[in-house]
């Protein structure tokens, strides 16, 4: 059986909570493997809408063994809701499929706090972060003083002792330096007992379980969150999320060697969009922007703030092709094309007068960069019923076609609306 590894290509938000989904079909475990709740995965299924911020997107299908891996951040509050509400939704006992790494670091109120603290005090420079703690949980980590899913299961004056000094540090920070409140440490301490008592049978060590998986041959799909472009290594530092978000950590976060990987699949959507601050050379502030953010439903799935729309970036999508070693791509949201007379795509950058190919590192150099746009000729047929390559209207077809020989991997399926079903699947990664 395969392994495969899904990603985003882009600034997030590509649409691989849908694919995902989709192709649990075919694997037995999903393993979301970085970030938190600052990810906003939307599955559609029958018409019914999902959102899903932490849990991974393969939880809708019975019997699916869904893990958060250690290089998660989770916030328990959000854990535990989302929990209750799938249950509601689903009927079903949801946490009975979850597996959560015992090395997964906590996002406490105090995380919450800072992010928010020091978003307003960045002013005109923030980051435009979802406000949900990320950076500052995965500092306190780095940190080394981060508290763990497995803390939660340590005698309670260890835990306790642990919380302290962790909150005494961040207390000293909002009140001294940002001027706010204190976060209480009693308060603190009940809901993490609270979510112990829930949460217990659930919390495993990962990497056991995941060597366990492949001995008996299971398919393991990973989930990515965010996008190559927000990755803190690689992405537009400093306007990035705090994990790394390649293809590479998903090994790493589950604790299995690299050479465990069949296939690596980058989704792709049909345009850009970005959420937050940060240099975007193919960014649309005209009409065009404005059409493919109503048509794409372009509004943040965990915010609710507009995303910038743009076209499709050949210069960034290579780079996440090297970036990740893409093995193929997953194409959404081309159904929101349709009825362009034009559908442009930014091959090469412009700086200084002189044309580029490659990504630029400094964000001054990328700020700079204005995209050289070539224009292919769009198609006016809806086509958000077509379950066929070959009826994808001809100009739809050679769009996907240039972009296959320009990236050099192959699409290996076409998504053309939100529904699980309104996908084209041209080469399925588990039948290999
Ligand atoms: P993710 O963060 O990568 O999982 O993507 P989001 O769920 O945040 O955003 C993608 C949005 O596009 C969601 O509202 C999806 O329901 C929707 N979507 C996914 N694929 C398609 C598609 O092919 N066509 C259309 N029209 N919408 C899609
Ligand atoms: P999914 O998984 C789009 C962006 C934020 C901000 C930056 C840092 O749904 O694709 P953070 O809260 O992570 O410190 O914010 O990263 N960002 C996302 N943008 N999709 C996401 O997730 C994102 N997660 C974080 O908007 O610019
Ligand atoms: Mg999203």
């Amino acid at each position: 059986m395969a392994n495969v590894v899904l990603i985003g290509t882009q600034w997030g938000d590509e649409g691989k909570g849908k694919i995902v989904d989709l192709l649990t079909e075919w694997a037995n475990v999903v393993v979301r493997f970085q970030g938190g709740n600052n990810a906003g995965h939307t599955l559609v299924i029958e018409g019914r809408r999902y959102a899903l911020h932490l849990i991974p997107s393969g939880i809708m299908r019975p019997g699916k063994v869904c893990v958060i891996g250690s290089g998660v951040v989770v916030d328990l509050k959000i854990l535990l809701d989302e929990i209750r509400l799938l249950k509601e939704e689903s009927g079903r006992e949801i946490i009975s499929q979850l597996i959560l790494s015992d090395e997964a670091h906590l996002i406490l109120e105090s995380h919450r706090r800072l992010d928010q603290a020091r978003e307003r005090q960045r002013g005109e420079a923030k980051i435009g972060t979802t406000g949900r703690g990320i950076g500052p949980a995965y500092e306190s980590k780095m940190a080394r003083w981060g508290l763990r899913l497995g803390d939660l299961l340590a005698p309670e004056a260890e835990l306790h002792q642990r919380l302290a000094t962790l909150l005494e540090q961040h207390n000293l920070l909002l009140e001294k330096i940002y001027r706010e409140e204190p976060v209480s440490l009693v308060a603190v301490f009940r809901e993490l007992k609270e979510a112990a008592a829930l949460l217990k049978p659930a919390i495993r060590k990962v990497p056991y379980e995941m060597a366990r998986c492949l001995d008996s041959g299971e398919a393991i799909l990973f989930e990515g969150a965010q996008g190559t472009l927000l990755d803190i290594d690689h992405g537009t530092y400093p306007f990035v999320t705090s994990s790394s978000t390649l293809a590479a950590n998903a090994c790493a976060s589950a604790g299995i060697g690299v050479r465990h990987i069949d296939e690596v699949v980058g989704v792709i959507k049909a345009y850009t969009t970005r959420v937050g601050s940060g240099p975007f050379p193919v960014e649309l502030e005209d009409e065009t922007g404005d059409q493919l953010r109503d048509k794409g439903g372009e509004f943040g799935t965990t915010t609710g703030r507009p995303r910038r729309c743009g076209w499709l970036d050949l210069v960034a999508l290579r780079y996440a092709i090297m970036l990740n070693g893409l093995d193929s791509f997953a194409l959404t949201k081309l159904d929101v094309l349709s009825g362009l007379k034009k559908i442009k795509v930014c091959e090469a950058y412009r700086l200084n007068g002189r044309i580029i190919d490659y990504f630029p590192s400094s964000i001054t150099e990328l700020e700079r960069c204005e995209p050289v746009l070539t224009e292919y000729p769009g198609w006016d047929e809806d086509i958000t019923a077509v379950l066929e390559y070959d009826r994808l209207p001809e100009n739809a077809r050679a769009y996907i076609a240039a972009l296959e020989q320009k990236l050099g991997i192959p699409a290996m399926l076409v998504s053309v609306g939100p529904d699980r079903a309104q996908t084209i699947l041209r080469h399925n990664p588990f039948a290999a």
